[in-house]
């Protein structure tokens, strides 16, 4: 079947008689978007994506305006995993007068909460806005955005949006660097060091799984692989041990627990996680 593609709101149907897998995008696909497509396209046996830069999700001082736009190349890579569906809107068509905004307290409150004020209050409300546009039955995200994902499980669950939603691993490069699109702003010495940022991921939480519920020795852990890759040259925003579902802090390794971190290499912000 032809890609579809709808530009405004009433273009979209609101019956499909089909389950809708849904993979809301910025563009600038890689690997990692390509990935959700395919396993929407698998489980729902049809595939519908968005493409928006949504400008309420970006700080003032963010790159909203550099962020990578690239739809002719989008849209065939698109196909070529077989999307049937994209809604690419228009931030007028999307926020026209808008004065609503959707706040979800508590996972979103600390870590890219903290460091990127409003911007999941912008995530929320677009993902809102684009469930109720476009009806999906299933909606797909990388995990790579840990925190976005708990922040979007707890809205569903509070404003009962009968979508199930499913988080997808982290597509990796060869030597480990989380794909994104923001990968293409590193310099060639910055994208050789930048793996450097998941190897400390993981090798502080194999370290704090010995550790246990030693919460002195915890600690310790976590601020020496903060200190060593602040001495590689990263700036470090947060790199903490969270509770997996609160994203609490914690202090002792007994539930399921993840490792976050933000960093900068240069200019370009990187976040990554992975399980403890
Ligand atoms: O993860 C992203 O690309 C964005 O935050 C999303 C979910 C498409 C909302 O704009």
């Amino acid at each position: 079947m032809a890609l579809k593609i709808a530009r405004s709101i009433p273009e979209v149907p609101s019956n499909w008689d089909h389950p809708v897998g849904f993979v809301p995008t910025m563009g600038a696909f890689h690997e990692g978007h390509l990935s959700l497509m395919r396993k929407a396209k698998e489980k729902c046996g049809f595939c519908a994506i968005s493409i928006f830069v949504n400008p309420t999700q970006f700080g003032p001082n963010e790159d909203f305006l550099k962020y990578p736009r690239q739809e002719e190349l989008d849209l065939e890579m698109a196909r070529s995993v077989g999307v049937d569906f994209a809604f690419i809107p228009s931030v007028e068509e999307m926020y026209g007068s808008a004065a609503t905004r959707i706040c979800v307290d508590g996972v979103s409150v600390r870590w890219e909460g903290a460091s990127r004020p409003g911007h999941f209050d912008g995530v929320a409300t677009v993902v809102a806005k684009l469930f109720h546009i476009v009806h999906p039955s299933h909606a797909f995200f990388g995990l790579k955005d840990f925190q976005q994902c708990a922040v979007i499980r707890q809205m569903v669950q509070d404003l009962n949006f009968p979508v199930e939603l499913s988080f997808e691993d982290t597509v990796r490069e060869p030597d480990g660097l989380a794909l994104s699109s923001r990968n293409r702003y590193l310099t060639g010495e910055e994208r050789k060091l930048a793996p450097h940022f998941y190897r400390s991921l993981r090798e502080a939480a194999v370290e704090l799984k010995s550790v246990g519920a030693n919460t002195l020795v915890v600690k310790d852990t976590i601020a020496k692989y903060a200190r060593s890759l602040a001495q590689s040259g990263f700036e470090i925003d947060y790199f903490a041990a969270v509770d997996a579902n609160s994203l609490e802090p914690l202090t002792q390794i007994t539930g399921a627990g993840r490792m976050i971190g933000a960093v900068k290499l240069g200019s370009t912000r990187l976040i990554d996680n992975c399980a403890i």
